[in-house]
């Protein structure tokens, strides 16, 4: 039974989550995706890939907990604290070792492998934490489950080496016990989106299908995160497996920027150093309104957000708030919300977009006989980038995104050692190449 005990872990650039399955033959029960955010009113299938270590060098907190410590933290404080964010951007293009540095905020470093084994042990024991809540509290220990990896389609043997080096200091894999499985990103997502019903779809503009699964028939899947955009090429052979035709990564095309022009409009509006002062004052809230715009920046309409009420008191004191609109374009004041214009939201995507249809229209232009375009991460969520593929690419192809495609990678990996696009981390060819 315990064959079907598994926990994948997502380790994303922006966001990290994990899915298990506890179901045993008599008990057949679906999947569960942990949640997060709570603590911060939100409610979100991933939590920020952020860690924070005390002076000593020691773990404290990971995701939305880590960043509301660290943000709550005054000059000297924070400086002796290590906090890392966004990590796994610095180990591209890097050769993996046990010995690579990466800098914390404070500008002291640590090694890459202490800030992923850490990380992975945080994800390892509140999933089994979680798990145990959700079983009357029988305890459980990471050998009862097969481990599920997911890791980009371009990443390459050194990189699988050192995510394993991690998850054994995390005590995943301990000796005797090895049953780590890594996934490629592209193919969980796959793996998903199979099974999905035609209603499992976010239909645009055309009639909704299920996944086509007729062998010979190829596809392209966008993985749209908040750190690159991976374009990745699959057939479906005979007996429904799947093979890589194609791989790709953009790895310059941060979902973050989208974020950073929301910010820099707000400085905008806010002149005479009103939101620097803020910024500086409460931390805390502008993360807070961060959040707020990750949830309302899905839709393609104008975006209402709840002024603050010290940043409307920061202002207050320079002059009449609503004087404080009158020089920017594309928001107005409404009422103690700050409106922010459907058009100028749009422009926020501009450099992204431009990006993503490049990457596809490169891969495109192979000439390969692609039948439909599948799209999926963070950044499928946004109806604006929805619609820029479908605008773009519609015309030639047919476009699928998953409903809440921001979980499909999570959702297949759990499935992954079911199925049969699995590629098992072999030992023996791991110590020759030592
Ligand atoms: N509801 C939402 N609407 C719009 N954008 C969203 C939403 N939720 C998350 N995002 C954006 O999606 C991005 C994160 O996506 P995702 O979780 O797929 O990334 P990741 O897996 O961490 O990154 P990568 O795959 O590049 O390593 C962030 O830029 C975030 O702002
Ligand atoms: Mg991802």
């Amino acid at each position: 039974m315990g064959e079907s005990f598994v926990i994948a872990v997502d380790f994303g650039t922006a966001y990290s989550g994990y899915t298990f399955n506890t179901s045993t033959r008599e008990k057949e029960n679906d999947p569960i995706l942990k949640r997060w955010g709570a603590g911060e009113g939100l409610d979100t299938p991933k939590t920020p890939t952020c860690i924070l270590f005390n002076e000593k060098r020691e773990f404290l907190k990971f995701g939305y907990e880590a960043k509301k410590a660290y943000l709550k933290m005054r000059g000297e404080e924070a400086k002796k604290h290590y906090f890392f964010e966004g990590f796994k951007m610095d180990l591209y293009n890097k050769d993996f070792n046990k010995d690579l540095k990466i800098k914390a905020k404070n500008g002291e470093e640590m090694t890459a492998l202490k800030v992923f084994s850490e990380s992975l042990r945080f994800l390892k024991d509140d999933a089994l934490k979680t798990i145990s809540a959700n079983n009357a509290g029988s305890p459980f220990t990471a050998s009862n489950f097969t481990w599920v990896l997911t890791v980009p389609a371009i990443c390459d043997e050194s990189a699988k080496r050192f995510m394993k080096e991690a998850a054994i200091q995390a005590e995943i894999i301990t000796e005797g016990y090895n049953k780590l499985i890594f996934a490629l990103e592209p193919e969980a997502a796959s793996v998903w989106c199979k099974k999905l019903p035609a209603d499992g779809f976010i239909t645009q503009n055309h009639i909704a299908k299920s996944l086509d699964q007729t062998p010979g028939t190829q596809y392209l899947i966008v993985d749209c995160g908040g750190g690159t955009i991976d374009i990745t090429v699959h057939k479906v052979v005979e007996g429904g497996a799947l093979e890589e035709l194609q791989k790709a990564s953009g790895n310059d095309l941060r979902g973050r920027t989208v974020d950073r022009k929301f910010k820099k409009f707000l400085r905008e509006i806010f002149s005479d150093g009103v939101w620097d002062e803020y910024e500086l004052k409460y931390p805390n809230e502008v993360q807070r309104m961060m959040y707020e715009f990750t949830r309302l920046k899905q839709v393609d309409e104008n975006v209402e957000i709840q002024c603050p009420d010290s940043l409307g008191e920061l202002a207050e004191q320079k002059k009449d708030i609503e004087k404080f609109f009158e020089s920017v374009e594309g928001a107005l004041w409404d009422e103690g919300y700050i409106v922010i214009s459907r058009e100028k939201l749009k422009t926020f995507f501009d450099k992204i977009l431009q990006g993503i249809s490049q990457s596809i229209r490169e891969i495109l232009n192979k000439n390969l006989n692609i039948d439909f375009i599948l799209t999926v991460g963070g950044l499928a969520e946004s109806q604006i980038v929805r619609e820029l593929i479908n605008e773009e690419f519609s015309e030639e192809y047919k476009i699928l995104c998953p409903a809440r495609p921001q979980e499909a990678i999570l959702r297949g990996a759990v499935l992954y050692p079911c199925g049969e696009n699995v590629e098992r981390f072999d030992e023996s060819k791991h110590k020759q190449e030592k």
